[in-house]
């Protein structure tokens, strides 16, 4: 036994260093692929040495529970458009939510406690797990449902609800004192604190708006690694306090980047009551007014025949549109007639972290062309053609010179700046903030209206061979 011992605790070592290595190959698109494989080699090593542990008996229901798994989760993933990942992410969150409350119930009705200070630590952990587990549980099934459209974006702000919350999570802290002096007594308020943090993780969601949604997968993505860890004290599994801490930490710093990204403060999308505005009419325009001025195919062509330097700004649009191979297309083109082309990537582009460079990556572009915010905001006054396909919050100059605007505050890319932008939209419609763009009535702006994939497939008929 000794023997198999030292062997789980060599492969969950092995497996906590793919984990780490694993996140920070996902932190970058070139080395994204194998982060990728190196997080399931991890995994795969976790359950094999995890296997080793277990009863004989036992082996056949986690071979079926790991296919299924495995069935699941790959025809999941090969059919969710690119556009529906943040929801696919929410109900998984759901998953390791459950799983956490479940493995604190398990433990709880078949465990044996062990005796003094290590029973109440014992306890603490089972009902500090069970409590994440159920907020994350609701909390992520809301958020999958908001996302989905299946539950209505806007905030549910009932009266006094700071006060609730807080009550409650007064009330759950106030029942473990007796659940810790005696757990195997304590199935009562065990049940009771779960059915509060059900009621915590819906009602905690539920005030937050549509908007923000994305913000608040990614922390209860952190929430799911927390319940996972207190999981890992209660089985004394090192290999779950160790992931559950990877993804606790690493949820909660991409929180913080995002709610920066956003000029959001953090708090203020914990709290809720935030982000109502997807749906809503865009604000009144403080800047200048009039009409956007429209191009066509053949000025665009001309343009970039004489242009130099090309910045091209993706974004949710360009998603949207399916354009990331035809603009990939239109570079190689540019790139081959001499002209300068890059990609300005902004931190929150899209609807999740990374979604441009994830497109970009599937139209196989060279990645030293795609640049971050800070890389190339300074370069827009040197360039003739800023091509801005499907993106709008993320060239809002309001962001910048406008204190009235709901997004002030807001780091953009200074499109503006450029000898020429061309924005590639299908209607005068305003972006995720539902906040009007002064980008477009700038003198230097002229609008490509239609579909983006349309419009990049013309411009490339245009430019011929
Ligand atoms: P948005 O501000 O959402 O603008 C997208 C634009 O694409 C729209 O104005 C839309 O205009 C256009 N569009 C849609 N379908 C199109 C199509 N088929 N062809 C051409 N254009 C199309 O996108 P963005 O600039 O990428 O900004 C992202 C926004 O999402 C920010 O407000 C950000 O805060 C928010 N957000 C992002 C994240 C992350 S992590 N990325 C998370 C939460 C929130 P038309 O309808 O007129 O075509």
């Amino acid at each position: 036994m000794d023997a198999v011992n030292g062997m789980v605790t060599a492969a969950y070592i092995a497996a906590s260093a793919l984990f780490i290595r694993s996140l920070g190959g996902l932190a970058n698109p070139e080395t994204a692929r194998e982060g990728n494989f190196q997080g399931m080699v991890g995994m795969g090593l976790a359950v094999g040495a995890t296997a080793l542990l277990l009863p004989r008996e036992a082996l056949p229901v986690l071979g079926v529970v790991v296919v299924a798994g495995l069935a699941i989760g790959s025809t999941l993933a090969q059919r969710v458009a690119m556009t529906s990942m943040p929801q696919l992410v929410a109900i998984l969150h759901s998953f390791v939510g459950l799983a956490a409350a479940l493995v604190g119930y398990a433990s709880q009705l078949g465990g044996e406690v062990p005796a003094g200070a290590e029973g109440v630590i014992h306890a603490v952990a089972l009902y500090v797990g069970v409590f994440v587990g159920a907020v994350t549980f609701t909390g992520s099934v809301v958020a999958w449902g908001k996302l989905e459209g299946k539950i209505g974006s806007k905030p549910l702000m009932l009266p006094g609800r700071h006060a609730l919350n807080a009550a409650l999570v007064l009330v759950v802290l106030g029942m473990l004192v007796p659940y810790a002096m005696n757990p195997a007594a304590g199935l009562a308020y065990l049940v009771a604190m779960t059915v509060i943090g059900c009621f915590i993780g819906w009602h905690m969601v539920m005030a937050i708006g549509g908007a923000d949604m994305p913000v608040v997968v990614s922390m209860l993505n952190s929430y799911s690694g927390w319940a996972a860890a207190a999981d890992g004290f209660l089985l004394q599994n090192d290999l779950l306090i160790v992931t559950g801490a990877l993804v606790g930490s690493s949820g909660a710093i991409l929180s913080y980047i995002m709610c920066k990204a956003m000029a959001r403060s953090f708090w203020s999308v914990i709290l809720g009551g935030f982000g109502t505005e997807e749906g809503a009419a865009p604000a009144a325009a403080t800047g200048p007014v009039g009409d956007p001025i429209a191009t066509d195919i053949e000025t665009l062509v001309n343009e970039l025949k004489e242009a130099q330097s090309v910045v091209i700004v993706p974004g949710y649009g360009m998603a949207v549109a399916q354009a990331q191979h035809p603009v990939c297309t239109l570079t190689k083109k540019l790139r081959a007639r001499g002209c300068e082309v890059r990609f300005a990537i902004h931190p929150v582009a899209g609807r999740l972290p990374g979604h441009m460079n994830v497109l970009l990556a599937e139209a196989n572009l060279p990645y030293d062309l795609v640049l971050e915010m800070d890389e190339i905001n300074d370069d827009f006054p040197e360039t003739d053609v800023v091509l801005v396909i499907g993106a709008n919050d993320i060239v809002n100059p309001g962001a910048i010179d406008d204190p009235s605007s709901p997004i002030y505050g807001m780091p953009v890319l200074h499109a503006w700046e450029a000898a020429r932008v061309v924005v590639f939209k299908r209607g005068k419609g305003a972006g995720y903030a539902g906040v009007e763009n002064p980008l477009f009535l700038r003198d230097c702006t002229r609008m490509l209206y239609g579909d983006a994939k349309k419009s990049v497939d013309a411009l490339l008929a245009g430019l011929g061979e």
